[in-house]
């Protein structure tokens, strides 16, 4: 079958670019390596979607006719609704259902937009790879960062938002830079970038599930500071105004990192849909009005 030679087309080019790309640095995008490594990859991810020219691959992932390129008719969204301003569960109701945030505004508009029905799938963090591999979601739209280790297993849209790791510790902190947390109780949260962050400056560190929990040790004085993406510490400096938590910046060595929405591997269709989307989103600038408003908004 056409799938099947393309799967294991995609799983040889998944293997040759996870050979070439060197390990995923801190930061994301901006501090992938430059130069050979970058152009082997974009090459082969061009040639990707050039084999996949002709076959039309729908929103869920099955076949569809291969003549006729078929609406997207449901989007089933996989996030990790513990990450506000980006996707929260609203008690007042949300965007979609009980889900709100940026995400979740970007994927109803998506969705209205498409004319197609939209479904949120909210799974732990780091299960949200393996179950668009598997096939349990269509898309991730989760404040992930676009980085080349997710590449090698998922293709990413336009990205749409850019961050950067942060730290956030107590006020009087005698922390400046990401050097100083050196011999710190350092949290973080499992799975996120700010984990690879950390681990590549070799310090120690505990992992926690959710945000909330992390600064919850670091309010009780058990971690000294959390490493996490900066729209979501302001949030939870902002939400916790009477810890006197603060939020110290280090951007020479926490890179800029890009938001995207991932694909299935080689799902072109939504890739393609999501793409002209994503892009009149940021163009038209609905997603700059989406993350002021909701950076504000009371949860
Ligand atoms: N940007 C970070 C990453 O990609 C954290 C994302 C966490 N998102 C969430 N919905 N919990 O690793």
């Amino acid at each position: 079958m056409k799938v099947m030679k393309l799967i294991k087309k995609a799983t040889a080019l998944f293997l040759t670019v996870g050979m070439i790309a060197s390990l995923a640095a801190c930061g994301g995008a901006s501090s992938a390596p430059a130069g050979a490594n970058d152009q082997t990859a974009d090459t082969q991810e061009t040639d990707a979607q050039a084999a996949d020219a002709g076959t039309t691959v729908s929103a869920a992932g099955s076949t569809a006719a291969a003549e006729t390129a078929a609406a997207i008719d449901k989007i089933v969204f996989g996030t990790n609704a513990e990450f506000p301003p980006f996707e929260f569960i609203s008690s007042t109701g949300g965007a979609i259902g009980e889900f709100d945030g940026i995400d979740m505004a970007i994927a109803k508009q998506i969705g209205d937009d498409l004319g197609a029905e939209v479904a949120i799938n909210n799974i732990e963090f780091d299960s949200l790879l393996i179950a668009l591999q598997n096939g349990q979601i269509d898309a991730i739209i989760a404040g992930m960062t676009i980085t080349e280790e997710r590449k090698e297993s998922v293709d990413f849209t336009t990205p749409y938002y850019n961050a950067t790791q942060v730290m956030i510790a107590k006020e009087g902190t005698d922390i400046t830079k990401a050097a100083d947390m050196k011999g710190k109780n350092i949290a973080v949260i499992q799975g996120y970038t700010g984990e690879t962050c950390v681990k590549d400056l070799g310090f120690d560190y505990v992992s926690f599930k959710k945000g909330p929990d992390a600064i919850m040790d670091l309010i009780n004085g058990k971690s000294d500071v959390v490493v996490i993406d900066s729209a979501t510490a302001q949030k939870y400096v902002n939400d916790n105004a009477g810890q006197k938590l603060v939020i110290i910046e280090d951007n020479e060595q926490f890179a800029n990192e890009e938001y995207g929405i991932a694909v299935k591997k080689g799902n072109t269709a939504l890739l393609n849909a999501l793409n002209a989307e994503i892009e009149k989103m940021v163009a038209d600038g609905t997603v700059a009005n989406l993350a002021d408003q909701y950076a504000v908004a009371a949860e």
